[in-house]
């Protein structure tokens, strides 16, 4: 493969040169049609949905459970959206190494995930669910993006400075993970990306990745918008109402995982902390903790937060709390069967995600294949 060396005319990577920091003409480069080269040529099936805008979004492997602040945040949506969207959605074992990782649980993990999102709802006829490290173009196009994102760009990233002041072994990778995430959502060429709330700052540099590299090479990304729902962009978490929710946490007692056993989900929610007074009102800066269960209730049963409110007028907590725990212990256990249902079937899950691999790759290898030209390397010769 031929490296192109592009020699910065003016200016550094840095704060105040970030956006002219190279000074590259597309047209100055040598053209290669879009979509040439052997990756172009693979016979593969068209897997874009005419007509309809595409979503894309990513879950790391990180646990054995995704808890209720994913679903509520994020997956909920991607289970929406893959009727009214070309929806496609991956597990991101990639980013999953920027923190250690024991490698045979990872493997486990990722077919854990898979399970957990088809029996959340997603269905391989609507969508496209497959896992990262199943379709090479990601690290290719990420490498591309790293040359194109000053280094003080990516230190100001919150997740970075909080992950490398827990983490004993701070990485290189940790430090371009959001750089990967660009990659993984600009190859699809995305319209939106349902996250939630803590992913906001992530899709910012994507969407300035992709419109510097626009300006610099010409139209080749689309400009991605997130996709929040403002009343479960953050679930907190249930015994520290002021922080979110997070595998992360140093105790598991005020995360719901969505297979916790159904004992255990009542047991959580009895001992969710709840704020002075009796009354059961919204009310985010005095009430966090009840306005958070609330939140969680009114979601799941499909029930106003108003009307929640008159429904436990002069009742406890007790009553609230009780209540609440059936409504979610109801709603998970159906999702623990079924993943354990898909996981009784390794080979058929491995071979639905091999499937959705092959329909990703068609879309990526396109995509880079265009973001090769346009930066003057040739095309990959293998694939
Ligand atoms: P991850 O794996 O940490 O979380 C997956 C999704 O769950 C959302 N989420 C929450 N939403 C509301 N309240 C919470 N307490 C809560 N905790 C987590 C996250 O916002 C996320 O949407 N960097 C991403 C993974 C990723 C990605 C991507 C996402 C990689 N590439 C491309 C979108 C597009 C992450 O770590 O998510």
């Amino acid at each position: 493969m031929l490296l192109l060396r592009l020699t910065p005319t003016s200016g550094s990577i840095g704060n105040s040169h970030d956006r002219d920091w190279m000074r590259v003409s597309a047209r100055s480069l040598p053209s290669c049609r879009y979509g040439c080269g052997r990756i172009a040529n693979m016979t593969t099936t068209d897997p874009a949905v005419p007509g309809r805008s595409r979503v894309f979004s990513g879950i790391q492997p990180t646990s054995d459970s995704f808890h209720l602040g994913n679903y509520l945040g994020a997956l909920r949506s991607w289970v929406d959206m893959q009727h009214t969207h070309d929806a496609v959605y991956c597990i991101v074992d990639l980013h999953a190494i920027t923190i250690s990782h024991d490698p045979k649980e990872l493997h486990q993990r990722c077919r854990a995930a898979a399970a957990q999102l088809f029996a959340i709802g997603l269905d391989p006829e609507e969508c496209t669910l497959f896992v990262q490290s199943q379709v090479p173009e990601h690290p290719m196009l990420s490498w591309m993006l790293e040359c194109h994102t000053g280094f003080g760009e990516a230190g100001r990233m919150t997740q970075f400075k909080d992950k490398s002041s827990k983490n004993e072994r701070v990485t290189v990778g940790l430090f371009t993970y959001p750089v990967l995430q660009a990659a993984d959502v600009l190859l699809y060429q995305a319209n939106e990306v349902p996250v939630g709330e803590d992913q906001r700052q992530h899709i910012e540099l994507m969407r300035n990745l992709a419109q510097r590299f626009n300006a610099t090479y010409g139209d080749t990304f689309t400009v991605p918008n997130a996709h929040i729902v403002k009343a479960t962009g953050t679930v907190q978490d249930l015994a520290e109402p002021e922080r979110k929710m997070s595998k992360s946490a140093s105790s598991t007692a005020g995360i719901i995982d969505l297979l916790d056993q159904p004992n255990r989900i009542r047991k959580k929610i009895k001992s969710a902390v709840t704020d002075a007074g009796r009354e059961i009102v919204y009310d985010v800066d005095n009430k966090p903790g009840v306005s958070n269960l609330l939140t969680i209730y009114s979601t799941l049963a499909g029930e106003s937060v108003a009307d929640l409110e008159s429904r436990y007028e002069g009742k406890g907590y007790g009553d609230f709390k009780k209540d609440l725990a059936e409504v979610v212990a109801d709603f998970c256990a159906p999702i623990a069967e079924r993943t354990n249902e898909y996981l009784d079937d390794v080979t058929e899950l491995d071979k639905m995600l091999a499937q959705g691999a092959q329909k990703a790759h068609a879309i990526a290898a396109e995509t880079l294949a265009n973001a090769y030209s346009r930066v003057g390397f040739r095309q990959p010769v293998y694939g």
